[in-house]
């Protein structure tokens, strides 16, 4: 076979900065929530790049997209890649969509060398990775792969009780295809490293072997709703008091499990919400992690403990509700393998690591042989307008996802 090309480092920068003015915020940040008119608008971009470079287009139930690019033998599983196009609220230019871009971006520079693939290619941008809008996080790869029931994910509702279902048709991406049925032979996802651990020490490539394990759970706490002036303190059923123990004691039990144990609460929804009325309800959303399945099974079951005791002290009812687990994932040696020589080949230096972040690849890997890339951030900071990285940082991660897929696709199996 020819040499492999380099991909264009401009032509990616480019793509990436134009994506990145869809659901652009004030701050340099995206906003573009999973399902919104901001999420159309990107896949509605995204697709029209995919038909200009020849590719094919699949839109499966969950509003999964596949973008295909042929290979000799059709009759081979393609070699897949992609990540997402949605954002948090507060989200950056290049968490999820840089995986989808330089997908499409090795994809441009094969057709810009006339080279053929033995197996066919696949990008595959994954419905609602972030979790933001509709948890759980990563539902469309997890429908993909099984782990989730189509009917479960076309029910999940926002907070203002859209489901996914209806969100789904109302930007007209509820497609015809049936999940999952077609698997892969391998897949590669890109992505920023969102953490501090490349830069700090002055490297280009992670090679990712695997990814922490998380549970997410919705905490209720109820109370009683009454007079702020007129009510003793000693009588109160306060939920958000309550709420606001339960925090500290949840942050206490993450520090016991240093330094790899994290806890986050991320939303505080206090009800009725006004000055004068003590809360009566409060619901609280949690984020818990830890790379081993033990420690992060005993981090939920204390912060279950702990706060039915601290509900009790305080006369409060609590219902915790467990929305999302993902198990700790290894990732398939022989991917690991793939992207370890492309980035030694390419002399890039780098670093084996695990993903703090949860990944649409952690459901890949369920099924099929799976290994990810990451590239620096500047600060390690992800989740945040500021997020930011080099052209010649994503330029290196998109030659070693390039050189990944070829290992895989140039010839058959
Ligand atoms: C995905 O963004 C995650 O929360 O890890
Ligand atoms: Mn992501
Ligand atoms: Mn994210």
């Amino acid at each position: 076979m020819m040499p492999i090309p380099r991909i264009d480092e401009q032509r990616l920068w480019a793509s990436l900065m134009e994506m990145a003015r869809i659901g652009a915020t004030a701050a340099g940040g995206c906003r573009r929530l999973a399902l919104s008119d901001e999420d159309r608008a990107a896949r509605d971009l995204y697709i029209a790049w995919c038909r200009s470079a020849g590719l094919t287009i699949r839109i499966d139930r969950i509003g999964n997209i596949f973008a295909r690019r042929e290979g000799r033998n059709p009759s081979l599983a393609p070699v897949g890649s992609g990540s997402h196009l949605d954002t948090q609220p507060h989200g950056g230019r290049f968490d999820g969509v840089y995986g989808v871009l330089a997908a499409l971006e090795a994809v441009r520079t094969l057709n810009a060398h006339s080279i053929e693939t033995e197996a066919p290619l696949e990008i595959a941008v994954w419905t609602n990775e972030e979790g933001a809008r509709f948890a759980p996080a990563m539902l469309g790869s997890g429908v993909h792969t099984g782990a989730h029931d189509l009917d479960f994910a076309l029910t999940r509702r926002d907070r203002h009780g859209v489901t996914v279902g209806a969100a789904l048709e109302r930007i007209d991406y509820a497609g015809p295809e049936p999940c999952a049925g077609h698997t892969y032979r391998a897949f590669f996802e890109a992505h920023i490293e969102q953490g501090p651990i490349l830069e700090r020490e002055g490297l280009t490539i992670g090679v990712v072997t695997g990814v922490q394990g998380l549970d997410w759970y919705d905490l209720r706490i109820g109370g009683e709703d009454a007079h702020a002036g007129s009510t003793p303190m000693a009588v109160r059923r306060d939920a958000l008091t309550g709420a606001a123990r339960m925090i500290i004691a949840i942050q206490d039990i993450a520090r016991d499990k240093a330094p790899h144990g994290v806890a986050t609460v991320g939303e505080i929804h206090a009800s009725p919400g006004s000055r004068n009325t003590i809360a009566g309800a409060v619901e609280l959303t949690l984020d818990m992690r830890h790379p081993d399945a033990r420690m992060l099974s005993d981090m939920g079951s204390d912060m279950r403990s702990e706060c039915a005791a601290i509900a009790r002290r305080n006369g409060l009812e609590l219902t915790v509700e467990s929305v999302e687990h993902a198990a700790p994932v290894a990732f398939a040696p022989a991917c690991v393998a793939s992207v370890r020589n492309a980035a030694e080949a390419l002399g890039y230096p780098l670093r084996e690591m695990l993903s703090g972040a949860g990944h649409d690849a952690c459901h890949l890997a369920e099924v099929v042989p799976t290994g990810m890339i990451f590239v620096p951030c500047a600060g390690g900071l992800s989740h945040n307008e500021a997020e930011s990285a080099t052209p010649a940082d994503l330029a290196a991660g998109c030659n070693v996802l390039l050189h990944a897929l070829l290992d895989y696709a140039a010839s058959a199996p």
